[in-house]
């Protein structure tokens, strides 16, 4: 059966706002998406009143969810402060819309208005790949090092967040599409020993996918919140390329307890990082340090490395911006065939010298993190 957005409306009407207005006609609504039995679309409130209206957006996703034909719903509350409004932070908020210098600590400061943000029930901390500009290495760098914590005895899980040109399909080798369990969550796939979600998974490789602002973070939200993603140590969320809203949006939403920045050497990419890593300070989410990836040539043939691109850029960088350097990647062949096959490096050869860079820099995030081994 067909979904109509008409069928969505009146199924919003039977849902009231806290001022007692019917959903539909509150005035808070974004466009309303549907798209074969799936439903999207964003409640735009004020930061303020957020906490009151988290009630009206579970109501509306189970009133949208039993419509008869609809497979899911992503219904995000973004909760933007309006300019001159009071600031639903504590006092030092910067200007409106962007948080407290407060919340620049880890989520576990009750103070701070990252610990406002509802955890994601199982998920120990969240940490986004991230770089200011496009095809420097992040989702190549985000699923290594994702198989890098695993290895280190942490239960793992990978969110491609780049809903616009997901990779996980493509570096991961899955075909299949996730299923909704009982409570009509979305199981992501296991491969590897994580639990990978793409949106990806969902759409034909080569649909092409048009996001509008309040979209993107519907379904970014919904990846984390609608998806059973069980008990998990870490996640790691490939970011997209840039610093558009998938970014500035995701960090007000959900508490990630820190960015990692990866950044080729040559001096434009920097720049590029630089835009990332003042992004993440903009919305106050802890940079935990920057990789360079592709940092020098290692030759497939005799190891021999050199140094094609000026290598250590990034770690001066690193240094001069007083964030963490986490590592150097080479620019290597089987890094880029083992992307293009499918099966990622860490997984196809655990024993050499790239997984053992992917390890470590593994191990500084999770102790920075002080992420530490579930008792098996
Ligand atoms: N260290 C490396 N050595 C060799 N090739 C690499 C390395 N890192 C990434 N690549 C290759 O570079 C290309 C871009 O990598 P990737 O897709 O991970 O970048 P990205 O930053 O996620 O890109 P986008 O901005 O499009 O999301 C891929 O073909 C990948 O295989
Ligand atoms: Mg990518």
């Amino acid at each position: 059966m067909s979904v109509t957005v008409q069928a969505v409306y009146d199924a919003l009407a039977k849902v009231m706002s806290p001022g007692g207005t019917p959903l539909r006609d509150a005035g808070v609504l974004s466009e309303i998406v549907v798209n074969d039995g799936k439903v999207f679309f964003s409640i735009n409130v004020e930061a303020a009143q957020a906490k009151v209206w988290e009630r009206v957006r579970e109501q509306a996703d189970a009133a949208v969810k039993a419509i008869p034909g609809v497979s899911s719903a992503m219904i995000a509350l973004t909760a933007e402060r309006k300019a001159g409004a009071a600031p639903a932070a504590p006092p030092a908020a910067r200007r409106p819309g962007i948080q407290s210098e407060a919340s620049h600590r880890p989520p576990q400061s009750h103070a701070s208005p990252m610990a406002k943000q509802a955890p994601i029930p199982g998920i120990g901390a969240i940490i986004a790949v991230a770089s200011g500009k496009g095809g420097v290495g992040k989702s190549t760098t985000a699923l290594n090092l994702a198989l890098g914590l695993r290895d280190l005895g942490l239960r793992v899980g990978v969110l491609d967040a780049d809903i616009y040109g997901p990779s996980m399909p493509k570096l991961t080798g899955i075909r299949e599409k996730p299923v909704l369990n009982d409570a009509k969550k979305m199981i992501p796939i296991s491969r590897f020993g994580l639990k990978i979600m793409s949106i990806g998974f969902l759409v034909e490789e080569e649909t092409p996918m048009i996001w509008r602002g309040p979209m993107v973070m519907a379904a970014i939200t919904q990846m984390l919140r609608e998806v059973e993603w069980g008990a998990l140590d870490v996640l790691v969320v490939d970011m997209p390329p840039g610093t558009g809203d998938a970014q500035l949006t995701l960090a007000p939403q959900v508490p990630v307890q820190g960015a990692v920045i990866v950044s080729t050497p040559q001096d434009l990419a920097l720049i590029d990082a630089r835009r990332g890593l003042a992004m993440f300070t903009r919305v106050n989410v802890p940079v935990l340090g920057i990789v360079e990836n592709m940092s020098y040539f290692s030759c497939p043939h005799c190891g021999t490395r050199s140094d094609i691109f000026g290598h250590g850029g990034a770690r001066h960088e690193a240094e001069r911006l007083g964030v963490s350097f986490l590592g150097e990647v080479p620019l290597h062949m089987d890094i880029r065939a083992t992307s293009d096959s499918g099966t990622p490096l860490v997984e196809s050869s655990p024993d050499g010298a790239h997984a053992a860079i992917y390890r470590a820099i593994g191990g500084r995030i999770k102790d920075k993190l002080k992420i530490t081994v579930p008792a098996s």
